[in-house]
């Protein structure tokens, strides 16, 4: 017979992980946390994860006081909130972990008035997960490449082309919300960030009014196209032919070779518009879930 309490011990459910809501306080666990997690799930376009505190649901979870988990939904624009952070410390199941925070998050998220979340699940192991939450495969971000060193030919004149300044920023949240669907809108204050982060920024106007812009950055990967919107009462008339024709002259002349961009794999339009001036499809893509909130 062999040691009955140490079976019984061994055999006890683990103690319910502890949720708290992130603070300021927790800066420097969640930086570790972030460092040294097997499991992490980062999806951060211009925000930076620290600059989420403050902002909520950012979630963590501890375990005899260690913090062992944390996951971010901020609500962005306010009615869709994108999982942006989830980690698991060493050692720790992420569906344990997940099983532990998602329920407040999904709370919270209600509370918020969020209608829609969504997730880019770019490593893959987050899938089985997400279909046991309820979430679903809806579309992916499908990874483009322009690599020609002949540039294409411009349509038309591109009149109203100018520098996009931080004052444009309110009419171009509008435009952006009408250019595009549902959860890849962006607010003001995530066109804000883009901008601080952009080595090429351009807006088009006609009679006075942003109708068009274009953000891009650059660093020593290479040159990247990360926002193109035109709105929907100015589209197919050359406005975002142009503006991409203006971004590879503009990266051409600065000596890159290679310009890179994303989209949706369902989105026909920018799909018909980047291959025709010499983009192909990587094979890179990422599956997009998504899921109602009730
Ligand atoms: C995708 C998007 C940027 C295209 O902008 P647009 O200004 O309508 O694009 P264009 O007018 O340059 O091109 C649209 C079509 O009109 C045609 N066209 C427009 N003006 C033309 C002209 N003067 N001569 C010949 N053809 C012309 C283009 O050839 C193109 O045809 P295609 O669909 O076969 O490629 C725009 O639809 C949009 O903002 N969509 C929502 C946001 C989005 O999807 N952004 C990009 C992906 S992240």
């Amino acid at each position: 017979m062999g040691d009955v309490r140490l079976s019984l011990l061994s055999r006890r459910k683990p103690a319910p992980l502890e949720i708290r809501l992130a603070g300021e306080a927790d800066r420097h666990s969640i930086s570790h946390l972030l460092s040294d997690a097997r499991w992490k799930h980062q999806h951060l376009d211009w925000i930076d994860t620290l600059g989420l505190l403050g902002q909520q649901p950012f979630l963590t979870a501890f375990e005899q006081g260690r913090m062992v988990g944390t996951m971010a939904f901020p609500p962005d624009p306010p009615d869709v909130a994108w999982l942006r952070v989830f980690a698991v410390a060493r050692g720790h199941s992420p569906a344990t972990v997940w099983e532990s925070l998602w329920p407040e998050a999904l709370v919270r998220v209600s509370q918020a008035g969020v209608k829609r979340l969504a997730v880019l699940d770019v490593g893959g192991w987050l899938r089985p997960i997400l279909e046991g939450s309820g979430f679903a495969p809806t579309t992916a971000v499908t990874f483009l490449e322009w690599n020609d060193s002949r540039l294409p030919e411009a349509l038309a004149g591109l009149e109203g082309l100018r520098k996009l300044t931080f004052d444009d920023l309110p009419a171009l949240a509008v435009l952006d919300g009408r250019a595009f669907g549902s959860i890849w809108r962006h607010s003001q204050e995530v066109l804000g960030l883009a901008l601080r982060q952009a080595s090429l920024a351009s807006v088009v106007e006609r009679d006075g009014q942003p109708v068009a812009y274009q953000l891009s950055t650059a660093s020593a990967y290479g040159a990247h196209l990360a926002r193109l919107a035109v709105d929907p009462s100015w589209q197919d008339r050359g406005i975002g032919t142009n503006l991409v024709v203006h971004v590879l002259g503009h990266f051409a002349r600065q000596g890159f070779t290679r310009v890179t961009l994303n989209t949706q794999a369902d989105n026909e339009r920018g799909l018909s518009l980047y291959k025709r001036l010499g983009f192909s499809e990587t094979g890179q893509r990422y599956p997009v879930f998504e899921e109602e909130v009730l």
